[in-house]
């Protein structure tokens, strides 16, 4: 229990999930396009059922996602085909075993709200070791309440979200960056409720 805490709760709700992904989508697409021109080697941590991987790989990124649900894994490898470089691992995203330096990019989307903090800080300082020193993470997440558009959304996502939602968006990021030794290069959002954030070592 000290690695997967997601509980399945999305595996448990598919209808819930895929009515969820139709109004994601365009985020997705959005988030893969800020990822650059260059083609990178990106890790796509916790990639569920392999959508946000899905995009990136159509951006001709080469890209692998892991999660330590199989559930999601067998719904996330429907998505593999011919022409893109794209693929999946069951492998736990605090300790991936993938060598140091292993890749450009890590990408963690819709993820960190739904995981403990200890165990996000994890998965940071994972990513931060399996990412080249000139790359970088990516973050795809709710925002913070600041604006209408982020209160508007948490009115929805606080009924079926789990207990880590709450403390995640109050939080925004600012002290698991920190105690990851991690800073913001940039920062967008997509009408104030979904935060796009490129961060680095420090
Ligand atoms: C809300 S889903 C997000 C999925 C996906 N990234 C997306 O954009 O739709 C969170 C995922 O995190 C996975 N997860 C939780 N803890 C994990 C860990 N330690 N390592 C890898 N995956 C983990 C869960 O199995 C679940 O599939």
């Amino acid at each position: 229990m000290s690695k997967y805490f997601n509980q399945g709760w999305f595996g448990r709700h598919p209808i819930m999930y895929d009515f969820a992904g139709f109004f994601i989508s365009p985020i997705r697409k959005f988030a893969a396009k800020k990822m650059g021109l260059e083609k990178l080697k990106i890790i796509d941590i916790a990639t569920g059922t392999g959508a946000h991987a899905y995009q990136l790989a159509k951006q001709k990124h080469n890209v692998i996602g892991i999660d330590l649900d199989k559930k999601m894994l067998e719904k996330a490898s429907k998505k593999i085909i011919p022409d893109l470089k794209l693929k999946f691992n069951y492998a736990d995203g605090t300790n991936t075993n993938f060598p140091d330096s292993e890749f450009d990019a890590a990408t963690i989307s819709f993820a960190m709200h739904d995981i403990p903090y200890d165990i996000g800080i994890k998965i940071l300082n994972e990513a931060k070791r399996i990412v080249k020193n000139t790359g970088f993470i990516f973050i795809v997440d709710y925002n913070n309440l600041s604006g209408i558009g982020s209160k508007i959304l948490h009115f929805f996502a606080r009924l079926y979200e789990s207990p880590n939602y709450e403390p995640f968006v109050r939080d925004n990021l600012s002290s698991y960056l920190k105690n990851a030794g991690l800073e913001i290069e940039d920062k967008s959002t997509f009408l104030g409720a979904v935060q796009f954030v490129k961060v680095r070592s420090m």
